[in-house]
């Protein structure tokens, strides 16, 4: 939690610019620039650094892949970013490109200054290299004699090379992580790091000959190597606020309130990072966050896989401000979410068109057939009106606590429920009817609801605003907020009556327009038993009970070794565990197969609490064909005994790897 005086400095992951991004890395932006949006609603000093990471090989790569100098390459993907930032409303105070001088050069003073203290230094490596991991594998992580990650061929190389003493501070950091348990997170995230570091730690080989590497930082110390490109780009955190440069600067940023970071890059933040900083004897950022994952159709989405998703192309057909409210709504932090237009379409539909934007418009066109246009002055107040003004002042209060636990879905859950409020408050109060009344105590009353009813949605439109700033905007405006409190202050979302009585509302102006579902399911060429309307669940409880009868047929038959043989069984560790929403029976799971993760859905729900399955090695049929279950993917399926009530997880006797074969 930040303390009063304390400044917010948040950062993303800087992108590498060997391609265009794609709704993973928006994601990262997109967080960390509602959260820097909420702190300045909060009044809080806020600073937001997103940018770009433009050497290594990686880059190198795509650049003469593209038929172009590496830094022709950097300067023509680094607008791609800058481009997507802007049309996103992304609001970062600074942009660092790491082939700028002022990164550049503070790379290098730190590198000669371990160098010289003996942090820094040289001896021989030697290992199979992977040209498109840029980095070494160990005999036991190469599979099939190949680089574990891509799949591809390795090298065997010795080389002279210059390493960075990490190991040695590997009960330091053991211990610093133990005594600061809100220095990784989430929880899984840390135990994740102490697991890592329950093994020797060695040292980090910071070079990368020219010969080989040729675009990256010069060490200052060897003209013949670079460095390694983790080790450059991590001090982006602090060259750009003015480490070695601008002491007041510095100061007034460091440590940083989050590192924002994908779960795919936690070794180099939780274990690199840490060290460096404390061989340069600085202190530690407060926290590193890793959130999930998004995936399509179970798998992590990514330019390899072939299924990204472009976020320019989902702006230009439903808005920004939808965009921004769907990924922030519908990935609990931490854990990984699956992506399908279909998904938004509906949540936007239920949450937008919906709630948000229906109760706008029955407010808007009451305040405008009864009274002008102008916001009735609120008369006596009832228990239903305090209620409502005690949902929305609640809501306020759990959305700040939600922005300081990292707990954004549950943030906006809350705001939906005074939305919702709103609606069953109308029911109740069904202003409606009172419009029709001649009697004067009547047209108090509907004054009340309808201030009422305003104010609620002033609040929840203040709560929305981080998140959706241009759509809340106009939103306020119809409602008749004051022109300076437009951009709302928390303070004032914490305050009921705010809304100045005859003011005047503005005109509807369709804020969130219906997405036509049929219409939309036409164009990705969906089948309705994709869904899980009611009608496939007619359908799926016929193939449930099918199923059953088709197991009961199977007792009798004989298989040979060659129909068993099709059936794929392997060890996989799960790694994360969630209820499915409205199913009780089911837990959705997170598993590695291997070098593969994925995602499956199993009705052991009644057996297994989520937290009791996290870290099992299991065993599932890895071939099986992907369904949809109650809406969630599944791909897979795990085995499990079952005797009347009793369900027991089928799993390996001792340790071995995921992926392994079962026969
Ligand atoms: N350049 C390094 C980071 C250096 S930070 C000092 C890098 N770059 S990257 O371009 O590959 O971006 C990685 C980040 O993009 C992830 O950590 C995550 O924040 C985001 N995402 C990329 N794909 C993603 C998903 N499919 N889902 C969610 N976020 C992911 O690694």
């Amino acid at each position: 939690m930040n303390q009063p005086g304390e400044s917010f400095y948040v950062t993303t992951p800087i992108y590498y610019v060997n391609d265009r991004p794609h709704i993973g890395h928006a994601y990262t932006t997109l967080l960390a620039d509602v959260l820097a949006r909420y702190h300045r609603l909060l009044g809080v000093d806020t600073h937001f650094l997103t940018g770009t990471d433009e050497h290594g090989q990686k880059v190198a790569q795509a650049a003469s892949d593209a038929g172009r100098s590496p830094r022709e390459q950097a300067d023509a993907t680094v607008v791609r970013f800058q481009e997507l930032w802007q049309k996103l409303g992304i609001t970062h105070d600074d942009f660092i490109r790491t082939t700028e001088p002022r990164h550049t050069a503070v790379v290098q003073e730190i590198l000669s200054e371990l160098y010289e203290r003996g942090e820094i230094y040289a001896d021989s490596y030697a290992g199979w290299y992977s040209v498109g991991e840029e980095r070494f594998f160990t005999d036991k992580e190469l599979v099939d004699g190949k680089d574990p990650i891509s799949g591809r061929p390795v090298e065997w190389l010795e080389e002279k090379a210059y390493f960075f003493r990490m190991g040695k501070y590997q009960q330091w950091l053991v211990d610093y992580i133990e005594n600061n348990p809100e220095f990784i997170q989430p929880e899984h995230r840390r135990n994740e790091t102490l697991g890592f570091l329950r093994k020797p730690l060695g040292d980090l080989c910071i070079s990368r000959p020219k010969s080989r590497v040729s675009w990256g930082i010069d060490l200052p110390f060897d003209a013949d190597y670079v460095c390694y490109v983790w080790f450059d780009a991590l001090v982006n955190y602090i060259s750009a606020i003015g480490y070695r440069r601008d002491d007041a600067g510095f100061a007034r940023w460091w440590p940083a309130r989050y590192h924002l970071i994908g779960k795919d890059i936690l070794t180099t933040h939780t274990v690199y990072w840490p060290t460096m900083l404390h061989a340069m004897g600085l202190p530690m950022p407060k926290t590193i966050f890793a959130h999930g994952w998004w995936l399509v159709q179970a798998e992590k989405m990514s330019k390899t896989a072939g299924n990204v998703i472009d976020p320019i192309a989902l702006c230009d057909k439903y808005g920004v401000d939808p965009l921004r409210y769907f990924l922030m709504a519908e990935m609990t932090l931490g854990q990984d979410a699956s992506f399908s237009e279909l998904g938004f379409a509906e949540r936007y539909n239920a949450d937008l068109a919906g709630d948000l934007g229906n109760m706008l418009n029955r407010v808007i066109r009451l305040i405008h057939s009864s009274f002008g246009g102008a916001l009735p002055e609120p008369g006596p107040s009832e228990a239903v009106d305090q209620e409502l003004s005690e949902l929305a002042l609640a809501a306020a209060a759990e959305m700040q606590q939600a922005v300081e636990t990292m707990a954004l879905d549950r943030g906006l859950q809350k705001v939906a429920e005074v939305v919702r409020g709103c609606n069953k408050y109308f029911e109740q109060t069904a202003p409606w009817k009172l419009a029709k009344s001649e009697a004067e105590a009547d047209r108090v009353r509907l004054g009340t609801v309808l201030y009422s009813a305003a104010e609620a949605l002033r609040i929840a439109s203040g709560l929305l605003y981080p998140v959706m700033p241009t759509k809340m905007a106009a939103y306020r405006r119809i409602l008749g907020v004051a022109g300076d409190e437009a951009e709302p202050h928390l303070d004032q979302l914490k305050q009921w009556g705010r809304l100045p009585a005859k003011g005047a509302c503005g005109q509807l102006e369709g804020l969130f327009p219906r997405i036509d579902i049929k219409a939309l399911e036409k164009e990705l060429g969906l089948s309705a038993e994709a869904k899980p309307s009611g009608k496939s669940q007619a359908k799926q409880a016929k193939q449930a009970k099918q199923a059953k009868k088709d197991k009961q047929a199977a007792e009798n038959v004989v298989i040979g070794i060659d129909q068993f043989r099709q059936v794929s069984l392997r060890t996989a560790r799960v790694l994360e565990a969630e209820p499915v929403e409205g199913a009780d029976r089911l837990l959705k799971l997170q598993i590695e197969l291997g070098q593969e993760r994925r995602q499956l859905v199993a009705g052991i729900a009644q057996h297994y609490r989520p937290e009791e399955v996290v870290g099992r090695t299991i065993v599932v049929v890895a071939n099986l064909a992907p369904a949809t279950i109650r809406g969630v993917e599944s791909c897979g399926m795990l085995l499990a005994a079952k005797v009347g009530k009793t369900l027991r997880l089928v799993g390996v006797d001792g340790e071995i790897d995921s992926g392994a074969e079962v026969s």
